[in-house]
């Protein structure tokens, strides 16, 4: 049977970072509350020349140098941050990266949940014609409004994905686990450039998804819970992936303690929420991490508020560790520009009217920039 997976993966982020101890120090908070209570230390902030598009492409572009387009006939670009109400974002990654004409290119959204709709979506495609690659990108902004409880869970990255048949990295194993139910724990309407979200309730419709999706996982011939590994869940921010393996663990009978590796903690910590790509800045932290990971199983869990679930399972391949990059990410975290709190605050205020034209400052040192709006059209450009 062809194994389907992830051949290669990249991630990127924003030029800017807050640290939560001023967040917490101009709030008045106890900066445990953030760093212990959420289990965060920093969140990612994008300058004024960087959004979903500018993150994306920037993810997916060690990729294409690596291995080239041929074969990658389809862009998946998963996003609940996108720039236009109608065109993909993909198709501005699709110019910016010269990939060739010869292909699909479609956004996808669904919450967080956007970017594992997209790698399932690969997966088919590419048992279709194992001959076929497919690019996913996972790219989002997360905003909350200014001293609301959200907030400090803000944050913006992106993580880019090869999915191929005969994959390098994580083989996806066929069986998932799904959990779909109207609930309104978080949404964000067209004309609010911040989500809405009933916190509490938010965190239950998480739980109960992640119980409901992994019901649905063992009566689908899913791994058994003693054959998993490793555990890697959504982060909106990494506590909660605690209290996930703490509701797993009631759930199943199972004593996990061993199985959630903080090395899936250490790009969510500092990145905040990525929305679609949070589970995936946790793999990627999971497979730099020092373990030694070859043929371990994964289990994964994807949430996306509204709300969809699934759970499913990754083996990682043997010789995993020569197709990653060594250092990437932690150098792109260490060379953001710290934002001092008016500044970010004065940023976060910034909104783009789309009936104006405008050129935006330079200000981003990342490959690719929002160079400003022109008759209402995005326009993009490569910065080297
Ligand atoms: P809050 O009300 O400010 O926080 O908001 P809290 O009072 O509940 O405290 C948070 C934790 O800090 C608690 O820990 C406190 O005990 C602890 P817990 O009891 O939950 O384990 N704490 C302290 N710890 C150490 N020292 C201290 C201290 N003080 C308190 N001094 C909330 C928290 C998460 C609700 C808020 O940040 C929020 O609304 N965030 C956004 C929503 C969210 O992230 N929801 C998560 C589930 S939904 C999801 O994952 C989907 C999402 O990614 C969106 C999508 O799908 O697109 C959000």
């Amino acid at each position: 049977m062809t194994t389907i997976g992830i051949d290669d993966m990249a991630l990127a982020t924003a030029h800017h970072v807050v640290d939560l101890a001023d967040l917490a120090a101009a709030a008045g908070v106890d900066p445990a509350k953030y760093r212990v209570g959420l289990g965060q230390d920093r969140f990612a902030f994008p300058a004024p020349d960087e959004d979903v598009v500018t993150m994306g492409a920037a993810a997916a572009l060690p990729i294409v140098e690596r291995h080239g387009a041929a074969g990658i006939r389809t862009l998946l670009f998963a996003t609940e941050s996108g720039v236009d109400q109608s065109k993909s974002a993909g198709l501005f990654v699709h110019g910016l990266l010269g990939l060739p004409p010869q292909m699909r290119v479609v956004e996808l959204k669904q919450a967080c949940y956007g970017g594992t709709a997209a790698l399932q979506a690969a997966i088919g495609i590419v048992s279709r014609n194992p001959s076929e690659r497919v690019l996913v990108v996972a790219s989002d902004v997360a905003r909350y409004e200014l001293d609301s409880p959200g907030e400090p869970t803000q944050g913006a990255g992106a993580v880019a994905m090869l999915v191929a048949a005969d994959p390098r990295l994580v083989e996806i194993e066929p069986v998932s686990g799904l959990s779909s139910a109207h609930v309104d724990d978080f949404w964000r309407p067209n004309d609010s450039s911040t989500a809405v979200v009933d916190g509490a309730l938010s965190m239950s419709a998480y739980l109960s998804a992640l119980t409901s999706a992994w019901d649905d996982f063992a009566a689908h011939g899913g791994a058994g819970i003693d054959e998993i590994d490793r555990f890697a869940f959504h982060q909106p921010f990494t506590k909660m992936a605690r209290k996930a393996l703490r509701r797993l663990a009631t759930h199943t009978g199972a004593a996990l303690d061993d199985v959630l590796q903080e090395a899936t903690f250490a790009y969510n910590r500092e990145l905040g929420n990525t929305y679609a790509a949070s589970l995936y800045a946790g793999i990627a932290a999971l497979l730099d991490g020092d373990d030694d990971l070859a043929d371990r199983r994964i289990g994964l869990f994807s949430y996306g508020s509204g709300a969809v679930g699934e759970l499913f399972t990754g083996v990682v391949r043997p010789g995993y560790d020569r197709v990653l990059r060594p250092g990437a990410v932690p150098d792109a975290l260490a060379a953001r520009v710290p934002l001092g709190l008016a500044e970010y605050r004065a940023l976060h205020a910034v909104q783009h009217p789309s009936d104006v034209d405008l050129t935006t400052p330079s200000v981003t040192k990342a490959p690719f920039r929002f160079a400003g709006l022109r008759g209402r059209a995005r326009q993009y450009e490569r910065t080297a």
